[in-house]
């Protein structure tokens, strides 16, 4: 018999016989309470569940920096679903982001009609691929009126920042997207009946991509960027 501590909240989807075989196991007598006793082959069961857990989290579970090097924009996309865990992890991202005040203003649109994406990516100066996307998410803000004392508006730095939490939960998950700046906000409130007070910030088309190679980025040397202690 072994003596082995559990982590209870390892794994916040575990169920109880999870918590039973699955566990740190410690050498007997390391650590004694809370302690309980397992017989070999849960040990062993316990042991494979544990391993099999550090290697999907090595797998599945990118590093942030990892998602950053990564993130392109993909103008390119497969026809193929979006499975919806997926999509509520991406926009769950997009939840969890800060915002000024943390009035959280952002509101989604989640696209998926055939007919609606075309006329948005019409609406986005034809930018026909944005229609390829699985789903195309418009970022919107529930107000425009909110201004930091800074002089910034609030929204669309509040609903860029929940965007690019989205972008990089997209990548992780295995999945592309791209920034849509360009596009006639007129038109876009018109097809999806978005109320007058509200701001459409961006489009965003999320799908698989056609192309998933890493590409190199183009982008300004640290030195040219950044300065220390004053300009
Ligand atoms: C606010 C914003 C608006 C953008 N609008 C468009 C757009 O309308 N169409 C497009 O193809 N890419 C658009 N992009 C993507 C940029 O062109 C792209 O991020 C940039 O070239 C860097 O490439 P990367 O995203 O692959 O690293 C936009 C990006 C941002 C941040």
């Amino acid at each position: 018999m072994l003596r082995v501590k559990f982590r209870s909240n390892v794994w916040a989807g575990r169920s109880a016989w999870y918590d039973r075989h699955v566990g740190i196991v410690e050498a007997a007598g390391s650590n004694p309470a809370p302690s309980t006793k397992l017989s070999k082959r849960g040990f062993t069961i316990g042991c494979l569940y544990r391993w099999k857990k550090i290697f999907f989290n090595k797998v599945l579970n990118m590093k942030v920096s990892e998602a950053v090097r990564t993130r392109k924009s993909v103008r390119s996309y497969l026809d193929k679903t979006v499975e919806e865990d997926k999509l509520l992890a991406v926009l769950e991202a997009g939840r969890l982001a800060p915002s000024a005040s943390n009035r959280q203003e952002w509101r989604f649109i989640v696209v998926k009609d055939t007919e609606t994406k075309k006329k948005l990516a019409e609406a986005a100066n034809s930018q026909s691929f944005v229609a390829e996307a699985f789903v195309v998410i418009a970022a919107c803000a529930k107000t425009d009126e909110h201004v930091m004392s800074c002089g910034q508006a609030c929204y669309p730095i509040d609903v860029a920042i929940a965007l690019d939490h989205m972008t990089l939960a997209a990548v992780e998950l295995g999945l592309g997207t791209c920034w849509i700046g360009a596009f006639n906000e007129g038109k876009v409130k018109e097809i999806l009946g978005v109320p007058a007070e509200i701001r459409v910030v961006a489009l965003m088309p999320l799908g698989y991509p056609y192309d998933s190679s890493v590409t190199n980025k183009k982008r300004l040397p640290l030195n040219e960027i950044v300065k220390y202690e004053h300009w």
